[in-house]
């Protein structure tokens, strides 16, 4: 069984304290999670002895560097069951859903163009045939996406005439079934989350893909809540894309990954364009490399990327059966903890099945920043205001939300301080006549 405490020791920053000198308890992983020393190390190391632009210069660190990024790509890939070449770099999971949505978006303007134009010329006819969108062809979310899983596919409904339409969110705060039956004969895309940033109910995909196979629909997996807290295999799950970042995955900042079938990346128009990502480049047209490279423009965050692989590798060391089960016991520490403070509401399951350690909660009378700001002067860090999920909010009927949100070294005693520091708020907020005032 993963020791907390021995994970704990690995992260430095988790040792420090805030506020006049309280033990840092650090529940906002869901946001950011901290990292370990092993992660800075790498960075560190590569800063030190490998540093150079990849897969362009002739010399000894350039190859070396080379061999760290393709090799990252490597770990990384198997740690999310998915093939090397199916792995892109990108700057975040925002970036890779963009990607993707841009890939259809360029699709459907050369599909739209006028015959023989340049315009039209600009992509494949296998990227027009597999991606390019027409009015009434739809694009199906759910109304549990955080901004960076709904806001591009909004946009790309605007440009291309497609219709956006969603799955509803039952009051307990999980995707309901009932409204699965939104995918139809005209659903081009189907791009959904893992699991819920504000609920921390992991999605059924199982389900989703069934349907989405049915009507040959494309499946994109926003795997940002899942990547860390859970085993994720991309093949098993059949998923066509899927998105992830590396820094909530006790990796680095700057770095994320977008997953696509090998088949689909060959055909997908890409997204940023410029050096490294091309063949042959005269001053009226270029050629691009096959994939991930083509979706791999300009001078890459190398470092980063060797952090990410150093991040999977530490993960991969816990084990990432350890890793679920010992957050599984988390939630429901935290669920029953919340459970016994009176006037507090959580949104989302309020059992720990099929759920993960992001708890989102309301406490009655107190707004958010103010709960955010108690637990803070107890040495608490939690997330306050709308996680970017709005939707989800409005669906629960509230505007915001206080979330404590676990990661993988969070200790039972980290849980017991944000309890007894929910009860400190409900105390500092009661009304008068409860307490005599304040
Ligand atoms: N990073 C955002 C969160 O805190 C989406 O959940």
């Amino acid at each position: 069984m993963l020791n907390p405490d021995t994970v704990k020791a690995d992260f430095p920053l988790l040792g420090r304290t805030v506020r006049g000198g309280k033990p840092l308890v650090y529940l906002d992983s869901g946001a950011t999670a901290q990292k370990p020393q092993q992660v800075i190390d790498a960075e560190l190391r590569f800063y030190a002895e490998t540093n150079a632009a990849v897969h362009r210069g002739a010399h000894q660190i350039a190859e070396e560097a080379t061999e760290a990024y393709e090799t990252s790509r490597d770990v990384v890939a198997e740690f999310v069951g998915a093939d090397a070449a199916e792995i892109v770099w990108t700057k975040n999971a925002t970036e890779a859903l963009n990607l993707v949505a841009y890939g259809f978006l360029n699709a459907s303007l050369a599909a739209a163009a006028a015959p023989g134009s340049a315009a039209a010329a600009a992509v494949t006819p296998e990227a027009i045939q597999r991606y390019a969108l027409v009015p009434g062809d739809e694009i199906v979310l759910s109304e549990a996406e955080h901004h960076a899983n709904l806001v591009p596919w909004q946009q790309l409904a605007q440009k291309t005439g497609a219709t956006l339409r969603w799955i509803s969110v039952t009051a307990q705060g999980r995707l309901d079934p009932e409204t699965f039956s939104v995918i139809g004969e005209r659903t081009r895309i189907l791009a959904i989350t893992h699991a819920s940033n504000v609920t921390g109910a992991i999605t059924d995909v199982e389900a989703l893909v069934a349907r989405a196979r049915k009507v040959g629909a494309y499946v994109v997996l926003d795997a940002c809540q899942t990547a860390a807290h859970m085993p994720v295999d991309l093949h098993a799950l059949d998923v066509d894309f899927a998105a992830f970042s590396a820094h909530k995955m006790v990796g680095p900042t700057g770095v994320g990954a977008l997953y696509g079938r090998h088949a689909l990346l060959e055909d997908l128009p890409p997204f940023l364009t410029g050096g490294s990502m091309v063949e042959v480049v005269t001053m009226e047209t270029t050629s691009f490399m096959p994939p991930p490279q083509r979706f791999e423009a300009g001078t890459q965050m190398v470092a980063q990327v060797v952090g990410f692989a150093a991040a999977v590798k530490y993960l991969r060391e816990l084990g990432m059966d350890q890793v679920a089960a010992h957050e599984s016991q988390m939630t429901q520490r935290l669920l029953e903890g919340i459970s016994l403070v009176p006037g507090v509401r959580v949104l989302g399951p309020e059992d720990a099945t099929d759920r993960l350690a992001v708890v989102a909660f309301e406490v009655d009378g107190v707004h958010p920043h103010d709960v955010g700001q108690v637990l803070d002067d107890a040495g608490v860090a939690v997330r306050v205001g709308h996680h970017c999920a709005q939707p989800i909010h409005r669906r629960l009927g509230v505007h915001a939300s206080a979330r404590a949100s676990a990661g993988v070294y969070t200790t039972a005693a980290d849980v017991d301080a944000f309890i007894a520091g929910l009860h400190e708020v409900r105390r500092f907020f009661a009304a008068p006549s409860d307490t005599g005032g304040h």
